[in-house]
């Protein structure tokens, strides 16, 4: 079939597929590196879902108070709700100071203390002397556009590195000959060409799947297409029942209003005008993790206690605060309230509701981003030629739930030990043995089939589907019942995916059938995720199962793998928690009880 038609072959040492943080900080780190590198982007780089990335990135600078990697090291694992890998995220906090000071000099803007220092906010779950002492001000922030203008800087950085950038390419399929992966097929979307990008290292920074929920913080553009692929070519993916809820979306339109939102000083009032988080979380408040947050403003509304007409929402009140403080630290979010909720933020209450934010699993990798596909054997096999970070990856440093800021900080720090991997174990412009007979046949049948669907399900009717059971059936709370009618539904709607109808199909490329392939990349990691979440009988972390109310760390301190095969068969298995610390410098947290 590879023959049916014109394919451009490219060869590089490495190629990138996504550019944004994790993307773009492992293409400049490899281009520095000497390496011939490409980045594949289906949107323009600084339209990359990071430029959605408010409130800041953590990093125990102590620019504005003591601060340790230490207390940030246990933050992260209490936070994870001891799911997180300690060795990696060992690695993560400290590596942080180093990437966030890497950033500063590649021209990121950040706010400034009165000293000229890098300024800091408060944000959930950070803390110091191990939980002990008062909030830590150890989120990063360039107001409230941190994302924004870490994409910029780092674009810049890349091109100044000679890396060659793919621009409105489509990723299809990775190229995998004997376990090994070779490159990526790619569509150039401007006019449907078709490349095959050899590689002696692919790397997936492709974001989180969020879009296969109907209420997301995610841009449409986060569609798992890494995911997707990985599964295709019979590999792993880890953990996806744990899907982060963003306490503070937008009510209505799922907007982001940044949790530095609640670091500078707001707070969430009920219907009573009461403060409510005072309840639920005595010590850190308004500032505990975002999965305790979540469930306590679920908890609010279910009980009647929400705002509104049909009580269905809750309050983010910022009017008491210093106008001259938001307009300087949280100027977008001002204008997004103003936009989306019609609300002036120095006089008026934000409407909020928790929404989809983050994907806390994905493509299971070690702290070096490279991708595991666990055997019996063992647990940690690697992947010859694959790599993962971002959200697309699950290190995992985040475990059972994220804390707020430190997704940006994954992006750079694995994006750059990616940068540094890569150079230790291939070769700059080593000779690359051509690629296998059929290299592309998977690739191609995918976008025939996409291409010429013509069943009776338009591709929007079957999405919206999925994303209503995902919102419906694996949600902030989670039972029993609920979770078996999800799964119930995910495997009716995916068997939907051979009843698919693209539009236009005269056309070499339109948006619908990219809207396909990208389906079909979210329905894998629906059905996964909600097979996972009815699998595990506990609670932990994002994971709230009514009908299993505590942690059950004997049964369960274990990470999720998943499996789907061609007929959307699921195989669910297990991969051990990483006990251990990278060095002896700190010893493995143990497990207690996760109280804010
Ligand atoms: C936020 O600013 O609240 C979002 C950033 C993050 O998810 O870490």
């Amino acid at each position: 079939m590879s023959n049916a038609y014109p394919i451009t072959l490219h060869t590089y040492d490495a190629v990138v597929v996504g550019a944004g943080g994790a993307g773009l900080r492992a293409t400049m780190g490899l281009a520095e590196s000497g390496l011939k590198t490409a980045c594949i982007t289906k949107v323009f780089p600084t339209r990359s879902h990071t430029v959605a990335a408010q409130g800041g990135i953590a990093a125990s600078l102590g620019n504005m108070g003591k601060d340790s990697w230490q207390w940030h090291m246990y933050d992260t694992v209490k936070g994870s709700d001891w799911l997180g890998d300690q060795d990696a995220i060992e690695y993560l906090v400290r590596e942080a100071p180093a990437a966030v000071y890497e950033l500063e000099h590649y021209g990121v803007p950040f706010s400034r203390t009165e000293e000229g220092k890098i300024y800091q906010r408060a944000f959930g779950g950070m803390t110091t002397e191990f939980g002990e002492g008062p909030a830590a001000q150890r989120t990063c922030a360039a107001a409230d556009r941190t994302g924004h203008a870490m994409l910029h800087s780092l674009y810049q950085q890349s091109l100044k590195h000679d890396s060659d950038f793919y621009i409105e390419y489509f990723a299809i399929d990775m190229i995998m000959e004997d376990g090994e992966c070779r490159g990526v097929i790619a569509m150039n979307m401007e006019d449907g060409s078709l490349h095959a990008f050899r590689s002696q290292a692919t790397v997936l920074a492709t974001g989180g799947y969020g879009r296969a929920y109907f209420s997301a913080t995610s841009a449409h553009t986060c569609t798992g297409d890494g995911g997707g692929m990985v599964l295709r070519a019979g590999l792993s993916l880890q953990d996806l029942e744990f899907i982060q809820f963003h306490p503070t979306g937008i009510y209505g339109a799922g907007v982001l209003i940044t949790e530095g939102a609640r670091g500078e000083g707001g707070i969430l009032i009920n219907s009573e005008g009461e403060r409510f988080m005072e309840r639920y979380a005595p010590s850190a408040k308004d500032l505990a993790s975002r999965d305790v947050v979540s469930r306590s403003i679920s908890n609010e509304i279910r009980e009647g206690r929400g705002v509104g007409a049909d009580k269905d929402h809750m309050y983010l009140h910022l009017d008491h605060l210093d106008p001259a403080i938001l307009a300087e630290r949280l100027p977008g979010i001002s204008e997004s309230a103003k936009v989306f909720a019609g609300v002036d933020v120095t006089k008026e209450p934000i409407p909020i509701l928790p929404t989809v934010h983050y994907n806390m699993g994905g493509i299971p990798t070690n702290y070096h981003g490279e991708v595991i596909n666990p055997t019996k054997d063992n647990p940690d096999s690697v992947v010859p030629g694959l790599f993962a970070i971002g959200e697309a990856a699950c290190v995992s440093v985040h475990g059972a739930n994220r804390l707020g800021s430190n997704s940006l900080i994954d992006l750079v720090v694995f994006g750059r030990a990616v940068g540094k991997r890569v150079p230790e174990i291939v070769t700059t412009g080593a000779t690359q043995k051509p690629l296998p007979e059929g290299y592309a046949d998977m690739a191609l049948g995918r976008l025939d089939k996409a291409r010429y669907a013509d069943g009776g399900t338009p591709t929007a009717e079957l999405r919206l589907k999925m994303q209503r059971n995902m919102q419906t059936n694996c949600a902030v709370f989670r039972t029993e019942e609920v979770l078996a009618e999800g799964v119930k539904n995910i495997d009716e709607i995916a068997g939907g995916l051979d009843d698919i109808k693209t539009s236009d199909r005269s056309l070499v490329w339109n948006s619908d059938l990219i809207e396909t392939l990208e389906l079909d990349n979210l329905m894998g990691q629906a059905v996964l995720t909600m097979h996972s979440a009815a699998a595990r009988k506990e609670s932990r972390g994002a994971h709230m199962h009514e009908d299993y109310p505590d942690r059950d760390d004997v049964n369960w301190m274990k990470h999720t793998a998943c499996w789907l095969d061609d007929g959307n068969k699921v195989t669910l298995g297990e991969r051990p928690v990483h006990d251990y610390t990278l060095t002896t410098e700190v010893e493995y947290i143990k497990p207690k009880a996760r109280v804010y």
